[in-house]
């Protein structure tokens, strides 16, 4: 296994390592776009820009405030100039939009007055490659998420529950029957090889115990702050081995995926057709008819893996660390699991939607921690928002952290851990695992937005509760954990993990292993 362990190198760890004439030239090289891009002229008389927060320092703005404790940051700027202020970063204009009201702008908006690629494109076309997600016009991507959606299904999902089970009873079984263990790496080896073998199918997840697991880790090196900010042609350590690992990869993709063309393989054995989302890229036409091609299958392939790793490994981690923390929690959990599943017995796509403790354990931390804490665009065109104007050239930004827990949406508790605030908000679709967006306690549409609103909301919001689910459901039959405090947050990785991540664990008398079994 030492491979996949590879996978899970913390982002922080990578940005430590960028080397300092990166860091040089992302300086120098911010500073003159920088100053192009938010130069403004012409400001038409009668004109409200949004309160600007002060800072000291020319050109760096806010950014060292920001950086050390973003979600006070701006809650001490909500309280002073309201829902709606713009500070400097990094030479750049920030808007954020604060609150269920000022986040409608972002949420509502058109892709071509708020514009989502020009912020994402240079972090994410490089490691998911061109003709996919953000290196195509909005209208395509749409029709990718579109066919992405098509293989997102329930019966999909029945499928993945026992694969998902299985993979991690596989997984547990190397714990022995106590000790102590670093909960967000187990989390995110236990999130990517489920993710692989559902979405990815068995010839993936056969690699990734050799060298798949090497080519994800270096890919997924390439989200880092120095990626977004430079140009990707820089010749960069960290950008080549991003490129290598990228061609790698699509090459390891497009061989099955060439295989499976030709023999029609996309049938594993034991599973029913088609089960993973290779086959629904391969085999999903567009509007017109045409399939994607080889390259654009592998592509997607590594974008939806990818756009599902951090986000919901860091969830996973963070909901057991509340768990682990709060033994009632855990022991409640961890009864409705007995009761609606059983001890040893298998779980099913239905059993998990009647385990609405634990999903309203998952909600709640979802608010409290949401991995994606800021969602940015680019203003292409002049926003009017509460009687200012957002000039074009900077970002508009929405911070679901934020949303969260402002006191007047969620209330004199907002700062507590309460699963049971979502208790009776399921929604009446009964094929349904989670609720529907706008069934949130907080007050406003956009109160609650873990998963994002409008025309980029999350496609795999589906899938990450099926998997978080099925395999809480596997640690909790299995394992008593326990840890005295919760960890701090690291606002120092792109997505906030927890520091110092460890639990103790004691496996459960019904699943002790024999001596010498491990
Ligand atoms: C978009 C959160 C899991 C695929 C987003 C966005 C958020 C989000 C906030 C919106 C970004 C924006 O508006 O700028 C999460 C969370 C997850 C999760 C919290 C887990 C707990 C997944 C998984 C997949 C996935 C498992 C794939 C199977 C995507 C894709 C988009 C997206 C493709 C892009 C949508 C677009 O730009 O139109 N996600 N995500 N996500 N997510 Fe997720």
């Amino acid at each position: 296994m030492g491979l996949i362990e590879t996978i899970v190198t913390s982002t922080k760890e990578r940005v430590a390592s960028a080397t300092q004439t990166e860091l040089v030239l992302a300086i120098v090289l911010i500073t003159f776009t920088i100053v192009l891009v938010t130069r403004r002229s012409n400001v038409p008389e009668g004109v409200k820009f949004p309160p600007r927060v002060g800072h000291y320092i020319p050109f760096v703005g806010s950014a060292i405030e920001f950086g050390a404790s973003p979600i006070t940051f701006l809650h001490e700027c909500y309280k002073t100039y309201g829902p709606v202020f713009t500070f400097k970063m990094m030479g750049m204009d920030c808007t954020y939009v604060i609150g269920s009201e000022a986040s409608a702008l972002m949420f509502n908006s058109k892709n071509d007055d708020l514009n989502a690629e020009s912020v994402y494109a240079s972090l994410t076309v490089p490691v998911f490659g061109k003709g996919v997600a953000y290196d195509i016009d909005a209208k395509e991507f749409g029709e990718q998420k579109r066919i992405s959606k098509a293989g997102l299904t329930i019966n999909r999902f029945q499928e993945y529950v026992p694969m998902i089970e299985e993979e991690t009873t596989k997984y547990l079984q190397r714990w022995g029957n106590e000790g102590k263990t670093d909960l967000f790496k187990c989390m995110a080896e236990l999130v990517i090889m489920t993710a692989s073998r559902c979405l990815l199918g068995r010839e993936v997840r056969a690699l990734l115990d050799e060298s798949v697991a090497d080519l994800y880790h270096d890919l997924d090196g390439g989200f880092t702050p120095a990626a977004w900010l430079l140009p990707g042609w820089l010749p960069l350590p960290s950008f080549r081995t991003r490129d290598r690992a990228h061609i790698k990869l699509k090459k390891v993709f497009t061989d099955i995926i060439g295989e499976r063309r030709r023999t029609q393989k996309e049938k594993a054995e034991g599973e029913s057709e088609g089960t993973d989302m290779m086959w629904t890229f391969m085999n999903t036409p567009y509007r017109n008819g045409q399939l994607m091609t080889d390259d654009q299958v592998a592509g997607m392939c590594i974008a939806l893996l990818l756009a599902g790793q951090h986000t919901s490994s860091t969830t996973a981690s963070w909901a057991g660390f509340y768990m682990c923390h709060d033994k009632r929690l855990q022991d409640r959990a961890r009864a409705e699991v007995l009761d609606t599943v059983g001890e040893h017995t298998t779980p099913t796509f239905e059993d998990l939607k009647e385990l609405t403790f634990l999903d309203n354990t998952i909600r709640e931390t979802l608010r409290l921690r949401p991995p994606i804490m800021t969602m940015m665009r680019t203003v292409q065109t002049p926003q009017q928002l509460m009687g200012y104007t957002i000039p074009i050239g900077g970002y508009v930004c929405a911070s679901p952290t934020v949303n969260h827990l402002l006191e007047d949406a969620w209330g004199p508790d907002n700062m507590d851990f309460n699963p049971d605030r979502f208790e009776g908000m399921r929604t009446d679709k009964a094929d349904e695992l989670t609720r529907d967006a706008s069934a949130t306690p907080g007050k406003g549409k956009f109160s609650y937005v873990p998963f994002g609103a409008g025309r980029h909301r999350c496609i795999g919001e589906m899938f990450a509760y099926t998997q978080i689910k099925t395999i809480w459901t596997t640690m909790l039959r299995e394992f008593e954990l326990s840890r005295d405090s919760l960890p701090d947050i690291d606002y120092t990785t792109m997505i906030h993990t927890p520091k110092d991540p460890w639990v103790y664990y004691k496996r459960r008398e019904a699943h002790k292993q024999a001596p010498g079994a491990v």
